[in-house]
C-alpha cells in the first residue's frame, strides 16, 4: 500500500459478510461486529484518533437487521458521531454509513474503492500531524468523552420510542424537533468536555477558557454553572476578583 494511500477502518455487520465475495483493498481493514447498530461510538473515535483516515460502517440492507433497530441505531450513531466530528474540526465525510448485502449486483470492493477515491481528495487526517496538547487532540478527547456520555447514549436509545410512540399526554415528539434537541445537547456537552479536558491539569479562568472554546465569557459561565452542579467542575482558587475553575473526576 502507498504512504499516502488513505487508510479506511471498515467494521462491517457479520451478517453483511461474505468470505467469498470479499475483495478486500490493501488500503482497508475489516473489523466483524455481530450489528452494525450495537457499535460503540467511542470505538470510532478511537480509530480515527489512532491513524484511519476515514471509517466505514457497514450493516444489513433496511429492513433486513437481524435485531431489529441495529439499522436506526447505527443511522443515529452516525448523525451524532458526524456532528462530533464536526465540532472537534474534522470533516464528517470520513465517516461513512453503508447498507450492504452479499447478493448486492454491486460488489463490496468496489464500494471501499469509490470511498477511497472519496476520501482521497480529503487528503490524509489532518490527526495524523497533530501533537498530543494541540486543540484537535484536545477536542478528540472531548468528543469521546460525550460519546461515551451516559445521557447522550439514554437519549439516544429513546429516539424511537421518543418519535413513534405518544407520551402520557398523548403526544409525540416530531423528528425535526428531536434532531434539533440532539444537536443542542450534543453541542452542549462538547463545550462541557473540552473545558473539562482544558482545566484537568491546572484551574483556569473563565477568561482563559472563553479563549480556548472560542465563546463568549457569559457563555461558558453559563456552562460552568451547569458543570458544577453535575459535580464536573469546582472552584480551585481566587486570584484577586477572577475565579479558577478546576475539573473534578467524573464518576
Ligand atoms: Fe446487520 Fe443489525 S444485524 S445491521
Amino acid at each position: 500500500m502507498e504512504n499516502n494511500e488513505p487508510k479506511i477502518a471498515c467494521f462491517m455487520c457479520n451478517f453483511a459478510f461474505c468470505q467469498t465475495e470479499m475483495r478486500i483493498p490493501s488500503n482497508t481493514s475489516i473489523a466483524r461486529v455481530n450489528c452494525i447498530g450495537r457499535i460503540d461510538p467511542v470505538l470510532i473515535l478511537e480509530m480515527l484518533e489512532k491513524g484511519a483516515d476515514a471509517v466505514m460502517l457497514v450493516g444489513c440492507k433496511p429492513p433486513d437487521c437481524h435485531y431489529i433497530e441495529g439499522n436506526s441505531q447505527a443511522e443515529i450513531t452516525v448523525k451524532v458521531l458526524k456532528k462530533l466530528m464536526c465540532l472537534a474540526g474534522l470533516e464528517p465525510e470520513r465517516l461513512k454509513l453503508l447498507w450492504y448485502s452479499p447478493i448486492d449486483k454491486k460488489s463490496f470492493s468496489s464500494y471501499t474503492k469509490e470511498y477511497t477515491e472519496e476520501m482521497r481528495k480529503l487528503v490524509l487526517s489532518p490527526i495524523k500531524k497533530a501533537v498530543s496538547e494541540s486543540p484537535l487532540m484536545i477536542n478528540i478527547l472531548a468528543a469521546k468523552n460525550v460519546a461515551s456520555e451516559f445521557r447522550l447514549r439514554v437519549l439516544l436509545g429513546r429516539e424511537k420510542e421518543l418519535t413513534e410512540s405518544v407520551n402520557v399526554y398523548g403526544e409525540k415528539i416530531p423528528i425535526e424537533e428531536f434532531n434539533s434537541l440532539l444537536e443542542e445537547i450534543v453541542a452542549s456537552e462538547f463545550v462541557q468536555q473540552k473545558i473539562h479536558v482544558l482545566t484537568q491539569t491546572k484551574p483556569l479562568s473563565i477568561k482563559t477558557l472563553s479563549e480556548a472554546v472560542g465563546m463568549k465569557p457569559a457563555t461558558v459561565l453559563r456552562q460552568i454553572v451547569n458543570m458544577r452542579r453535575r459535580n464536573m467542575m469546582t472552584l480551585d482558587h481566587i486570584e484577586g476578583t477572577t475565579p479558577f475553575y478546576k475539573a473534578l473526576e467524573v464518576k
